[in-house]
C-alpha cells in the first residue's frame, strides 16, 4: 500500500483514477478546486482525505503533498479553446500550478510525480500516428502549457533526480466528463445534444480526427506508470492507436442514441489540431499496456452512464 496524491481528482479523470486507487487498497488524498471537479465525483471512492485549495497556491500545493509517495498531477484548465479565450488563466492553472506541485514533491520527498500531458503537444505535425520522439508542435496555449509542464517535469529530474513521468492523454471520454461548458470534450456534448434531440455543432468540415480513449484505458496507462521501474524522464502516449472522425463520432453515437437530428456546421475552432492518432508502442514496450476497453465499447457504457446520471436533462 502507497499513499497517492491525486491533483484535480474531483474531476473527470481524477475521480476515475482515485476510485481504482482506492480499490487496489492504497491511501488516497485528493486536492480540488472545485472549479471544473465536483464534490459527487467522489462520492464512489469514500473516504479518501480531500483538500480543497488551488494550487496556484504554493502553500496549498505543500500541504497537499506532504508525507505523499505519489503525486497524480492531474489538475489544469484541460481545454484548448477555453487557452485561446483567456491565455492567463489557463497559464496559471496549468504552468504555475504544476511548478507548485513538482517544488513541493520534490520538498516533500515524493518517490514519482506521474503528469497528464496532453497528445495537443503534438499540433500539425504531418507524420501520423504519433511518436514520442517527434519534435513537439503547440498550435494553442493549453499545449504549450502542458508541454511545458512536462518539460518542467523532466528538469526537475535532471535537476533535483524528482522521478516524473508524463502520460500524454488522447481525447479521453467517458462517465463524469462535464458537458455544461461550451468548451467540454467534443464526445459529452454530442450525448447531451442528441440525447435533448437538439443538433450538435461540428466545427469544420468534419474531416478533422481524433484517437478517442475511453476513460478506464488511461487509468489503466497510469497506474501502470506508478510502478513500473525504469520510466522515470520519459514521455509516453497512451490512447488506443486508432481515430474517427468528427463527422463519424457523429454517425457513430447518432445510432447508438436513436436520434434523428443532422449536425449544424459552424467554422474551423482556432488552434485546432487536423489529425491525431497515437503510436502505443512505447506503452506497450514500457509499461505492458494495452487498450482493455474498445472505442465502441468505451461509447456505449458512456451513454449508458448519460442517460442513468443525473448530469443531462434527457
Ligand atoms: C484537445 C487535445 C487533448 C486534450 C483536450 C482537452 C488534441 C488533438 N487533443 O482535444 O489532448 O486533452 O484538448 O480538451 O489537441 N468539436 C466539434 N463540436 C463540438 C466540440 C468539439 O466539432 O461541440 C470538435 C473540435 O473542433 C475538435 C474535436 O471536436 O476538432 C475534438 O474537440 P475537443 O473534444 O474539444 O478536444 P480537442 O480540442 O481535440
Amino acid at each position: 500500500m502507497a499513499f497517492y496524491l491525486v491533483t484535480g481528482g474531483a474531476g473527470f479523470i481524477g475521480s476515475h483514477l482515485t476510485d481504482e486507487l482506492v480499490r487496489r487498497g492504497h491511501r488516497v488524498r485528493v486536492v480540488d478546486n472545485l472549479v471544473t471537479g465536483r464534490r459527487q465525483n467522489l462520492a464512489q471512492a469514500g473516504g479518501v482525505d480531500f483538500i480543497e485549495g488551488d494550487l496556484a497556491d504554493l502553500a496549498v500545493a505543500r500541504r497537499a503533498c506532504a508525507g505523499v509517495d505519489v503525486v497524480l498531477h492531474q489538475a489544469a484548465i484541460p481545454s484548448v479553446p477555453r487557452s485561446v479565450e483567456d491565455p492567463l488563466t489557463s497559464h496559471q492553472a496549468n504552468i504555475d500550478a504544476t511548478l507548485h506541485v513538482l517544488l513541493a514533491a520534490r520538498e516533500a520527498g515524493v518517490r514519482r510525480v506521474v503528469y497528464a500531458g496532453s497528445s495537443s503537444a503534438y499540433g500539425d505535425t504531418p507524420a501520423l500516428p504519433k511518436t514520442e520522439s517527434m519534435a513537439p508542435s503547440p498550435l494553442s496555449p493549453y499545449a504549450l502549457q502542458k508541454l511545458v509542464g512536462e518539460q518542467y517535469g523532466q528538469l526537475f529530474m535532471r535537476l533535483y533526480g524528482l522521478e516524473t513521468v508524463t502520460i500524454r492523454y488522447f481525447n479521453v471520454f467517458g462517465p463524469r466528463q462535464d458537458p455544461s461548458s461550451p468548451y467540454s470534450g467534443v464526445i459529452s456534448l454530442f450525448i447531451t445534444a442528441l440525447s435533448e434531440g437538439r443538433a450538435p455543432t461540428i466545427y469544420g468540415d468534419g474531416e478533422q480526427t481524433r484517437d478517442f480513449t475511453y476513460v478506464a484505458n488511461v487509468v489503466d496507462g497510469v497506474l501502470r506508470a506508478c510502478e513500473v521501474p525504469g520510466v522515470a524522464g520519459d514521455v509516453i502516449n497512451v490512447a488506443t492507436g486508432s481515430r474517427i472522425s468528427i463527422n463519424g463520432l457523429f454517425r457513430a453515437l447518432r445510432d447508438l442514441i436513436g436520434a434523428r437530428v443532422e449536425p449544424v456546421y459552424a467554422p474551423a475552432r482556432l488552434g485546432d489540431v487536423r489529425d491525431s492518432q497515437a503510436d502505443i508502442t512505447k506503452a506497450q514496450r514500457l509499461l505492458g499496456y494495452a487498450p482493455i476497453v474498445a472505442f465502441e465499447d468505451g461509447l456505449k457504457k458512456t451513454v449508458d452512464w448519460y442517460r442513468s446520471s443525473h448530469v443531462t436533462v434527457a
